[in-house]
């Protein structure tokens, strides 16, 4: 698969070791950055991700700061995006399964790095339920 990735100085370590994890398995990951642990701001990198999730040049994002939120509030700015938060694999699953999420925030931080591995996994495994969460995130752009 062809995946995103980007992180702020937060969640740098976890972003290089993913794109390991992934490129190990034979994905295609196009990282965004940052690639250094000096402050940034997490806004200079998500717009660009989602960009390029939205216009087709990947398949999904991978969002990685202290907490996500400032990286997933960014990306959502997108119309075509739909970024979720997850701290658990059963909600990794279930961003994918009812709200279609195209990409996946992950609080470095507050999750250990395995975990953040299991959840990319359970994320890229699980499919669109469909039937009336279609209906529901219909709703969601304005
Ligand atoms: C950086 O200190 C932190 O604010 C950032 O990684 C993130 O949690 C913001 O939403």
């Amino acid at each position: 698969m062809k995946i995103a990735i980007a992180s702020d100085h937060a969640g740098v370590q976890y972003k290089t070791a993913i794109i390991e994890f992934l490129s190990k398995q034979g994905h295609e990951v196009k990282n965004f950055g940052t690639d250094t642990e000096a402050s940034c701001d997490y806004a200079d990198f998500a717009h660009p991700l989602a960009s390029s999730v939205e216009n087709g040049q990947t398949e999904f994002g991978i969002l990685i700061c202290g907490t996500a939120n400032g990286m997933l509030m960014t990306a959502n700015k997108h119309k075509g995006i739909r970024a979720g938060l997850a701290w658990n694999e059963e909600i990794a699953g279930i961003v994918r399964a009812h709200n279609n999420a195209n990409i996946l925030g992950i609080p470095a931080r507050f999750v250990g790095l395995d975990l953040a591995m299991a959840m990319i996994v359970k994320f890229m495994n699980t499919e669109f339920e469909g039937g009336r969460h279609e209906n529901r995130i219909k709703k969601i752009p304005c």
